[in-house]
């Protein structure tokens, strides 16, 4: 299969008019101009303002359930999501039913996401509940080491965590933290405050056992002012990476009192000055990689009281759209846009010959209409969660096609992939 993507190219030189060609599901030449090559398929996006083509959007924190919690989302509906959104690349979380913390459960989710899956993915291993499941197939398998440090796992199981860590430093295995210490947690009558001290405290306990034990840490969803600047201080001393979401960056306490259980997310979304703080970290590189933190829930686990709503919501069909919003406003760069959901993630994830247009990497591409204005209606995402806290927002920017490898999946809305295409994107080469 060869396709012949057309029009103003987004690639590491800058803005070009010109030509991609995607031969065996790799980019086999980047041109300026429009070469008549012989080829299967052509996405033209020539002289068309405001299309511009990116480097495949890559998302390091997403929820595709699926097995116990299908009813949910599965591997096929949320890598449609994906698609729709524009993401080429989703990294799923072990939390789901069973865990992923045993080869047989994380074998069992590979064979489950490549027959199913229509984006490419990468799986994170859960801390196991025993030694013996610390095994090869993780370090071929898994992209890196989820650690929830909310769990009571974590605090009553440490000798475990602490071999967990151990070895990702000496596998050199990713690892991932969830930063909330419930020390912190305040619990009243409106339900649990997951306080901005709660992630101080977590991200000084994981950022010094990065340092002890040598192990690449990467901080996920974070909230707070306060957090990015115990962040940004543990950063000196360490490699140290971290991501925050849309909707700790345009979502304020306000918006979750308006909306209770829908908005309700975990961490919890804090105070306008800290939406501000993380927002110009995002553009000035104090943040390194926006995630959607796309989890997927039933209506019904969404509404009663905030304490009985479970957290979070469907984030692969928003974030695009919000942060190009952003771009359009003149508050983010599309750049920035670049950075922080293709280039840096692809990075963080080691994930290899991705996020970047060039000769030789991966065929994935992201074609944005930055220009495209419409409303979110969560009725028509593509993902099995049909809510969001950003219901009814304007939005201008939009994803119009997505390529994985060389094959479109997503042609102006319509989803056009074969089921099954995905594949595994720590097996790259
Ligand atoms: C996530 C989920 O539902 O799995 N919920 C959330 O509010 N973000 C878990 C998580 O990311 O911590
Ligand atoms: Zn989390
Ligand atoms: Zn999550």
């Amino acid at each position: 299969m060869r396709l012949v993507v057309k029009g103003k190219l987004f690639t590491a030189r800058g803005l070009i008019d010109g030509s991609i060609l995607v031969e065996e599901g790799r980019i086999k030449k980047v041109v300026k101009g429009d070469p008549r090559w012989p080829v299967d398929e052509i996405l033209d996006y020539g002289g068309r303002r405001g299309n511009v083509i990116l480097p495949g959007l890559v998302d390091a924190h997403v929820h595709m359930r699926d097995l116990d919690l299908s009813y949910k989302e599965d591997f096929y509906t949320g890598t449609r999501s994906a698609a729709a959104g524009g993401f080429t690349i989703v990294a799923d979380m072990p939390n789901t039913r069973p865990r992923t913390n045993t080869p047989r459960a994380l074998k069992e989710k590979e064979n489950l996401a490549r027959n199913k899956a229509l984006v490419d993915y990468c799986l994170y291993y859960g801390v196991p509940s025993e030694r013996e499941h610390l095994t090869e197939d993780v370090q071929k398998l898994a992209v890196g080491i989820k650690v929830y440090m909310q769990d009571e796992f974590y605090s009553e199981r440490r000798s475990l965590v602490e071999n967990t860590l151990g070895y990702a430093a000496e596998k050199k295995l990713l690892v991932v933290s969830h930063a909330e210490d419930p020390a912190f947690f305040v619990h009243g009558p409106a339900g649990t405050l997951r306080t901005a001290e709660a992630e101080v405290s977590a991200i000084k306990d994981i950022s010094g056992r990065a340092k002890d034990l040598n192990f690449r840490l990467h901080i996920t969803h974070l909230s707070s002012k306060a957090g990015l600047e115990e962040l940004l201080k543990q950063k000196r001393g360490v490699n140290l990476t971290v991501d925050t979401c849309p909707h700790y960056l345009l979502l304020s306490a306000e918006d979750v009192r308006m909306q209770r259980g829908i908005a309700k997310a975990h961490p919890s979304i804090k105070g306008r000055v800290d939406a501000k703080a993380l927002l110009i970290a995002a553009r000035n590189g104090g943040i390194d990689a926006i995630t959607s933190d796309h989890a997927p829930h039933t209506v019904e686990e969404k509404s009663g009281d905030m304490e009985g709503a479970l957290g979070g919501f469907p984030g692969l069909e928003t974030t695009l759209p919000l942060l190009l919003t952003l771009v359009n406003k003149g508050i983010l760069e599309l750049g920035d846009v670049v950075r922080l959901c293709s280039t840096n993630p692809s990075k963080i994830l080691g994930i290899r010959n991705a996020g970047e247009i060039g000769e030789g990497k991966m065929g994935n591409l992201t074609i944005v209409d930055l220009h495209r204005k419409f409303k979110i209606e969560p009725q028509k995402f593509e993902s099995k969660a049909k809510f969001s806290p950003f219901a009814g927002r304007e939005v201008e920017g939009k994803a119009v096609a997505t390529v994985v490898r060389g094959i479109p999946v997503m042609v102006d809305g319509e989803i056009v992939g074969p089921r099954g295409w995905g594949m595994n994107a720590k097996t790259y080469g």
